[in-house]
Order: C-alpha cells, then structure tokens, then sequence
C-alpha cells in the first residue's frame, strides 16, 4: 500500500469573506514564492473553504468531513468544485452524484507568470485505482461535461457509496495543489513538479478546513 506521510496537519482559522476575489482583500496580489497566498475550495458556486498555504509548497487542502455534510453530499443534487486563487479560477469536478458516488482526490496546478496567475488546471490520472473505478470528470459548467477539449480526458478515481460509507472519512475531499511558472521576483515556481511522486511514500503539508465552523457563502463568482 502506498501511504502518505503527513508533516503537519495544520487547522486554519479565517474570517469572514468579504470579496468576491479568494483573497481578504477585494485586489489581486503578485504571488512572491515563500510567502502566504490563498486557495479556495468552492462547492456549487455557493460554499467555499478558504487556504492559506505557502506559494510553492506542495500541499494538500482537506475539507475534513465533506462526505458527511448535507449542503454538500446529498441525495436531491451533485456536487461540483472549483479551485480559485486570486482572480483565477477552474474548470468544474464532479465531487459527488446523488447516488452518493464520491471523486475524493485530485491534484491541480497553478500557473503563475512574474508573480500574476495564468490559470489553475487539473491534472488527474488513475494511477490509484483501475479502470473499473476511474471516470471521465471535467465540467464548463455544473452538469456541463467538458468533452474533448484541451482540458484532457479529466479521469479520475471514484468510490461508490458503500465504499465511502464503510470507512470514515475515506470520500473527504483533498486537492493536492503545486505552483509551476515563476514569482513577482521572476524566481522559478517548481512544486507542481512534486505532483508526479504524489503516490510514492513522501512528506506533504496537509492544511484541513473543518467545515462545521468554516464554510462559508460564496460571494459572488470566485
Ligand atoms: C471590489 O472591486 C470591484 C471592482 O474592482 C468593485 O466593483 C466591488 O464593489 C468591490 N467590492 C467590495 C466589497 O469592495
Ligand atoms: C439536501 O439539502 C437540502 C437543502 O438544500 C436539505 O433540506 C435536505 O435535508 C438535504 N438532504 C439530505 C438527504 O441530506
Ligand atoms: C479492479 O478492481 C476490483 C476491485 O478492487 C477488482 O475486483 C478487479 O479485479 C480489478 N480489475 C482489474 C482489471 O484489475
Ligand atoms: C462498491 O465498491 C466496492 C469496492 O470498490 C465494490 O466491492 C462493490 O462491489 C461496489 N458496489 C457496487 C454496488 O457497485
């Protein structure tokens, strides 16, 4: 089994959000590699969880029992996530169907030029899981599937309902995120390069967001 091991496990503490911007301020920011930034993690276009990693690290954001909260898992719709940072934001991912169907993990990637971000993509495979379990999920839209496009196939591994609900938490949601391109100070951004040893035994920064205190209204696009 491969295992991941955990460097810390970090609970963050965020206020209220009073932009539409992932940031506490209503302004873009230049990304300088080693100080703070802010990622989002945003449910339906109405619920976001707010990071606050360190530009460059490779981390994970875990929304610690998301499979459990009923705003989000839920037998009347489907759940589809963005990742937003700054002014820039995803194309949409399939968390979980009504069936209760879960997309637990995925790894995105942020492209930075001169510190302004270019975009933030996905970058999915199913290394962890085979064919019987892996599927086509990328969206433009909610229910929107994205279909030959320059986005890529999007597969991704998937647990059914008696999966998830057999273990706790193993269908909480987990976006490992690397940043690729250069900073404000025009220094190389590398940790999208750690993505590829992803599912070998090694060290990542796991930042959770506890849903109970912390999701909040999403205002208003990003
Ligand atoms: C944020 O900035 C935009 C334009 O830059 C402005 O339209 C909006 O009212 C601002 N929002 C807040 C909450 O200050
Ligand atoms: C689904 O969400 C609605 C609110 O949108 C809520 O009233 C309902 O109880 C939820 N259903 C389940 C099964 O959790
Ligand atoms: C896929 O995984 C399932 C369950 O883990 C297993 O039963 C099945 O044999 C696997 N199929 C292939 C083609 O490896
Ligand atoms: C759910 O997934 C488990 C583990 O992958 C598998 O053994 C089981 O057959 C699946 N159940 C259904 C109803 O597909």
């Amino acid at each position: 089994m491969h295992k991941i091991a955990y460097l810390a496990v970090l609970a963050q503490v965020h206020g209220a959000i009073i932009s539409g911007l992932c940031n506490d301020k209503n302004t873009s920011t230049p990304l300088v590699k080693g100080d703070q930034t802010y990622v989002c993690i945003n449910i339906n276009d109405k619920y976001r969880a707010v990071f606050t990693p360190v530009v460059d690290d490779f981390v994970q954001l875990r929304v610690y029992n998301s499979y459990k909260d009923s705003r989000i898992e839920n037998s009347s719709f489907a759940s589809y996530l963005t990742l937003s940072s700054m002014t820039s934001r995803s194309v949409y991912k399939l968390y979980t169907d009504q069936t209760g169907k879960a997309f637990p993990s995925f790894t995105a990637v942020i492209t930075v030029v001169d510190g302004l971000i270019q975009g933030i993509s996905w970058d999915d495979g199913c290394y962890l899981c085979n064919s019987t379990s892996c599927a086509s999920n990328i969206y433009s839209a909610p229910k929107v599937p994205l279909v030959n496009s320059a986005f890529g196939s999007g597969n991704t591994c998937f647990h059914n309902q008696t999966a998830c609900s057999s273990t706790e938490n193993s269908c909480d949601l987990g976006i490992f995120v690397g940043w690729t391109g250069t900073d404000y100070n025009g220094n190389y951004l590398s940790s999208a390069g750690m993505r590829v040893s992803q599912f070998q035994q090694y060290s990542v920064t796991s930042y959770v967001d506890d849903l109970k205190s912390k999701l909040s209204s999403l205002l208003p696009r990003f």
